[in-house]
């Protein structure tokens, strides 16, 4: 998709829909209303009330270069956030698209406290996110009216804000892709061939470990879980080197579980369809290491990727058994079904066993975390207050929202075992996505890790008027924001 800044008015824009972005209360820009013979003076506070999301088309009936105007509510201008602003924009978009429109031009809001890079880029974001087409499998491809360039009114700064908004919105949109794909056709080994895709085309080094690599490498809770598995398992290791190599290195670790049936602890039948998602975090660090790169972040980020599908089957690993891995801790296991900590255990450990000085990772971890948050905001876990708080802010800037759980010494009994150094599940089902935010942090040392749950907001069911249903590609702005602010931090 085509994103262009220009600083042409907006009465000289030749596009097929202009789209202006208008708080409650807000006139129309003067210049268009007086274009269109003050029909916008009319249809403001009559028809159109500037609420959040709510869209009026006028045709321009040749009065103006533009086609058609629309007019996109904001909501209170007080109540305006980047978060509001994106999603008005993907709303925008995509009303547009439904009127036809093969271009469409925003201006940027008058009346929010947001500066002009920051509209752009937030504006833009929400654009690229309405338009986006996830992938699909269907024999007959039926053709659909798409938007060919999206434009921006504004200026330097805002060329700024919309380049950066575009770059994080297509990793966004990658992981979203990755992690829509069908089991069958994104296995462990497919999934590390598109991440050493994109690695290749944006100068990130990548080292790929099959499952021979993975047993020389000592992944003995990412072999554990694969064992049920007529699939290989895969080790993805990606480096950017945006600081010149020799660190000090953020680790990004991802959850590449690429369909999650539970192994011999079952899921039932109902939604487990939807475990094809259950590489969520993976694609978030995929999508990430793009926009890493493509915004030339100067930070050396590695990022980890332990990859398997769980599945029954007579050589599958038992409820009961006692494994170990990386780190060297021994886990008794649980429930098979809670398989990805064991795989994440593996990724984390060899992240801080190369010398991350701190770590992020992300994963579609439990189902406790949608009881505890809802689909709104995923959790964060961690063994480190000071990074978890620079975690939470970086997420909150980047437009996404977490909210930091406990991580008091107690809860650690929950995850203790009498025949290993620990069990993989949590006691009575108690604060269940804290228990498995701290069994990973028992394989990271003393490295600041913090842990993102993001299972409850990794999916959106349904279609709406912003968005596609399915993957959301959240964690991936979390993790961009965040290695910028580290890359900061070095300077
Ligand atoms: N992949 C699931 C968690 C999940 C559930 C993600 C729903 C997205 C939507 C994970 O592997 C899992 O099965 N977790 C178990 C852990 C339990 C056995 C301790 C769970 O949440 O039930
Ligand atoms: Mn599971
Ligand atoms: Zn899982």
């Amino acid at each position: 998709m085509k994103v262009e800044v220009t600083s042409q008015a907006l009465t000289e824009v030749a596009v097929d829909v202009l789209i202006l972005p208008l708080t409650e209360g807000a006139p129309a820009p003067t210049d268009v209303n007086e274009a269109l013979g003050g029909l916008c003076a009319q249809v403001v506070g009559a028809d159109f009330k500037g609420e959040m999301g709510q869209t009026t088309l006028l045709y321009t009936g040749g009065r103006l270069p533009a086609r058609k105007v629309l007019l996109l509510g904001l909501g209170k201008a007080e109540k305006v956030t980047n978060r509001s602003l994106r999603r008005a924009a993907g709303i925008g978009a995509r009303a547009a698209r439904k009127s036809g429109a093969r271009s469409i031009a925003f201006a940027l809001p008058g009346a929010v406290e947001m500066d002009e890079a920051a509209a752009a880029r937030f504006i833009t974001e929400g654009a690229l996110h309405g338009l986006f087409r996830l992938p699909d499998w269907k024999s007959e491809k039926k053709p659909r009216p798409e938007v060919e360039a999206v434009h921006i009114l504004g200026g330097e700064r805002a060329r700024e804000g919309a380049e950066h908004g575009r770059i994080v919105a297509e990793g966004v949109n990658l992981a979203r892709a990755l992690a829509w794909t069908p089991g069958n056709h994104l296995t462990a080994a497919k999934l590390a061939e598109r991440a050493a895709e994109m690695c290749r085309e944006n100068g990130i080094e990548v080292e790929v470990y099959d499952k021979k690599g993975c047993e020389e490498l000592g992944l003995g809770l990412l072999l554990a879980v694969n064992q049920g598995s007529r699939e290989e398992p895969r080790f993805i290791v990606m480096r950017y080197k945006g600081n010149g190599g020799q660190g000090p290195w953020l680790g990004l670790v991802g959850k590449g579980l690429t369909f999650d049936s539970g192994g011999i602890s079952i899921k039932p039948t109902e939604g487990m369809w939807n475990m094809k998602m259950d590489m969520g975090g993976a694609a978030a660090v995929i999508g990430a290491m793009q926009a890493i790169a493509r915004l030339k972040v100067k930070a050396d980020v590695m990022a980890v990727i332990p990859s398997t599908d769980n599945m029954p089957d007579g050589g599958s690993y038992k409820p009961g058994d006692v494994v170990s891995g990386l780190s060297g801790k021994t886990v008794e296991i649980r429930s098979t079904d809670a398989e990805g900590r064991l795989i994440l255990a593996d990724g984390l450990a060899y992240a801080a066993k190369q010398g991350c000085r701190k770590i992020i990772t992300a994963s579609t971890l439990t189902g406790a975390c949608n009881i505890a948050l809802g689909p709104i905001r995923y959790a964060l876990v961690a063994n480190d207050d000071a990074w978890e708080e620079e975690v939470y802010r970086a997420g909150e800037a980047a437009g996404e929202r977490g909210w930091k759980l406990p991580h008091d010494e107690e809860y650690y009994d929950l995850i203790k075992s009498s025949v290993a150094d620990m069990i993989n599940g949590t006691k009575n089902r108690a604060a269940g996505t804290v228990a498995g935010g701290l069994f990973l942090m028992k394989h990271v040392g003393d490295t600041p890790c913090v842990h993102l749950d993001i299972a409850a907001v990794a999916w959106k069911s349904g279609s709406d008027e912003y968005e596609d249903e399915g993957a959301t590609g959240v964690g991936t702005r979390t993790f961009v924001e965040a290695a910028r602010r580290f890359a900061e931090g070095l300077r």
